[in-house]
């Protein structure tokens, strides 16, 4: 395909497409014109009538948006959505998520995040793809004590086999890119949150717990802090780096909100935002859980024109808002 073929195929392959990230995403890209094909395992991490929800809300939202049920790691099948679709661009998102559930599988973490990303840059490849945007994550920071994280941090020491398998595809990235020289994004996304969140994150578990009354679990003493990120905003950031990955190569960048809260202040909004005070259980540090995360943003303030908008507390309202609706709590 030519440049210019290139820069004019609005076509996207979204992997993960059912997932919480993954269908706001299409919805974003269905809103900005582009014909979307959504991929998804529907893997059984957490309950397949939820991803179908999410799908729904997708398709109700208009645009040009076909879905193909497909295991990542199935080399033959990816490649032939691929190549009957001709995609201009990839937003691969599709990966077993958990940091503490990646403890006891290892190697099925290791299978679909980095076997299934590696077959999704062949699946690209053979289709002509040369625009590919990925999830990473803060993770990769481990528990590097300077703060901000800055994507020029050394990020050799990843503490859970999540974080070592999004360090591992930076890595496949970075040589599919040199190799095929495609043009390869690695979004490293700090905690994200707001409507459709995975049920198995803190602040969609803290809001529901609270609102019924049941005790929030709190590991440690309160003091680890994380950057939360509303959805909106990482999604401004994925369609900005699908726009502009082009102009750099390979090139990896924060996603993030700026402004990390610790678990102890996130469980006292969390009570404002319910209206009622959490009763609060402590239990011992997890292990493979980092201390601290905070997003340095300058490099993507500068190159993706990123701003994170959306507070914790208002974006937790919103959350919370949507859980009610839907009658999640
Ligand atoms: N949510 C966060 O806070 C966060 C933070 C950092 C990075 N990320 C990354 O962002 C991406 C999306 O995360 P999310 O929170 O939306 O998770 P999610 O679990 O809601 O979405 C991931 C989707 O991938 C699908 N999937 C899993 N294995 C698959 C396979 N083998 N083949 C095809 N599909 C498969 C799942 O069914 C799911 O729908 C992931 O790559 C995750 O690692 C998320």
């Amino acid at each position: 395909m030519t440049d210019s073929a290139l820069a004019t195929n609005r076509r996207v392959v979204v992997t993960g497409a059912a997932g919480f990230i993954g269908s706001h995403v299409c919805q974003a890209m269905l809103g900005a014109g582009w014909e979307v094909m959504g991929v998804d395992s529907f893997d059984p991490y957490y309950d397949e009538v939820l991803k179908r929800a999410n799908l729904e809300e997708v398709r109700g939202c208009g645009g040009r948006f076909e879905f193909e049920r497909c295991d990542i790691c199935d080399a033959g099948r990816l490649g032939g959505i691929f190549s009957a679709f001709r995609p201009g661009a990839v937003v691969h998102l599709a990966a077993r998520a958990g940091v503490r559930p990646s403890i006891a599988d290892p190697a099925g973490y290791a299978m679909t995040n980095v076997v299934g990303t590696q077959r999704v840059l062949d699946a690209a490849e053979g289709a002509g793809c040369r625009r590919i945007v990925c999830a990473s994550s803060s993770s990769v920071y481990g528990n590097n004590p300077k703060t901000p994280f800055a994507e020029t941090d050394a990020v050799d020491a990843p503490i859970s086999p999540y974080a070592a398998t999004k360090k591992a595809c930076e890595l496949i990235g970075h040589t599919h890119h040199h190799l095929t020289g495609a043009s390869v994004a690695m979004l490293r996304f700090f905690t994200v949150f707001g409507p459709r969140q995975r049920p198995d994150l803190a602040i969609r578990l803290f809001l529901s717990k609270a609102a019924r009354g049941e005790p929030i679990t709190m590991f440690g003493d309160g003091s680890t802090s994380r950057d939360y990120t509303y959805i909106d905003d990482i999604v401004s950031g994925v369609l900005a780096a699908v726009e502009r990955i082009d102009s750099h190569g390979y090139r990896v960048w924060n996603l993030g909100g700026d402004h990390p809260i610790s678990l102890s202040d996130l469980i006292s909004a969390v009570g404002e935002v319910v209206g009622r005070a959490p009763v609060v259980e402590r239990r011992p540090m997890q292990p493979g859980d980092v201390e601290r995360t905070w997003a340095d943003l300058e490099r993507s303030r500068s190159e993706l024109g990123y701003e994170p908008r959306t507070t914790v507390r208002d974006g937790m309202a919103r959350q919370f808002a949507w859980m009610r609706e839907r009658g999640l709590v």
